[in-house]
């Protein structure tokens, strides 16, 4: 009797879950929360699945309806709950898809582009129109010896720039001779003739410090490029024809040159080479300083001392030299008046140069 008092009980219970479910499928919000539903009223601990344990113990003419009736009740709230899945499933994807949502026409954000600094710009310009000539290209050390900056240049002991009121000296404790921060690039000249045979063309671009007051014009670093041509029989003709054509290359083909009279020790003749001013052909303006000329660079013949140095024969062999400050020629190119805007790390200077 137990038996018949559960099966109907089980009975009525399975109506009324036959009823609510529906409703109870459709409030549900999240599939966790229709899980939940699904395990009450078909999972192992259900009504459902009581009344399937019961069926064996039921009268058998009763048990082939009665468990038609369970499969009933069972797959219509299974198919109501498939439904609801299905469409929360539906809506969860489209939820996520909403929020992943990329609206390609928006205009995207461009990464900021770098640049070269203008003084490199302007030093690998200097370089690249020597090697188009066939002249090739050395650095040296920033930290030098007093021999290279000085001796091997031909400097007097008793120069005024070896002073360190002239030039940094490195304490480098105790060493037979004066270690500095290089003066100047020409210290290569000599370093790239003890290691290099004749003929040499060499340009060498390269950061250089003197103790300078910064202002306008000077800044204790700044950057030259070198140059260095040892052959038979080079002559002062060379050196002219070699460094108009340069001035040609960098400010432009109607740039004419002058070359003064001017000493350096390392050179014998030397001169100075100025160009007429790119900007006003030579009328004058802001950027020549209203004289119509641009000083560009030091130059000469090499001094026999030199060659005797570094183990050249100057009956053998000639050559020219020329030295030229890449900051200023990036300052004349650009306009711009103060030296230290290049140093100062404003992006907004830099970039208007782009
Ligand atoms: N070293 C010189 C300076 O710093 C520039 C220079 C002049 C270099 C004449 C040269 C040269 O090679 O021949 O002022």
């Amino acid at each position: 009797m137990t038996n018949l008092t559960g099966r109907m009980d089980d009975k009525e219970r399975l109506e009324e879950l036959r009823r609510d479910v529906p409703e109870k499928v459709a409030a549900t919000d999240t599939l966790e929360e229709l899980a939940d539903l699904e395990a009450a009223a078909v999972g192992k601990q259900s009504v459902v699945a009581a009344a399937r344990r019961s069926l064996g113990s039921i009268d058998p003419e009763k048990r082939r309806e009665y468990g038609r009736f369970i499969n009933e009740v069972a797959s219509e709230i299974s198919a109501a709950i498939d439904t609801r899945r299905a469409s929360l499933e539906a809506a969860a994807e489209a939820a996520q898809l909403e929020q992943d949502r990329v609206d390609v026409t928006l205009p995207g954000r461009r990464p900021r582009r770098g640049s070269h600094h203008l003084v490199q710009e302007v030093m690998d310009e200097i370089v690249d129109i020597f090697i188009s000539l066939g002249y090739t290209v050395a650095t040296g050390p920033e930290a030098e010896t007093e021999y290279y900056n000085f001796t091997a240049l031909n400097f007097p002991h008793a120069h005024p720039t070896r002073l360190d009121t002239d030039t940094f000296y490195l304490d480098y404790g105790d060493v037979p001779e004066g270690v500095l921060l290089r003066t100047h690039t020409s210290p290569m000249q000599a370093r790239y003739m003890e290691q290099n045979d004749p003929p040499v063309y060499v340009v060498v671009p390269g950061r250089c410090c003197r103790r300078d007051q910064t202002d306008p014009t000077h800044t204790p670093v700044f950057h030259q490029v070198e140059g260095l041509a040892v052959d038979e029989n080079i002559t002062f003709g060379d050196l002219k024809g070699t460094l108009a054509h340069f001035a040609r290359e960098f400010f432009g083909p109607d740039t004419k040159v002058k070359f003064l009279p001017h000493f350096f020790p390392f050179t014998e003749p030397s001169a100075e080479m100025h160009a007429s001013c790119f900007a006003c052909a030579g009328r004058g303006c802001r950027i020549c300083s209203h004289t119509g000329w641009i000083e560009m660079l030091g130059c000469g013949m090499v001094h026999p001392a030199v060659f005797e140095h570094v183990g050249y024969d100057p009956e053998a062999v000639t050559g020219f030299a020329f030295g030229m400050g890449a900051d200023r020629f990036a300052m004349v190119r650009h306009g711009i008046t103060d030296l230290r805007h290049f140093w100062e790390n404003d992006l907004r200077v830099l970039g208007q140069f782009r």
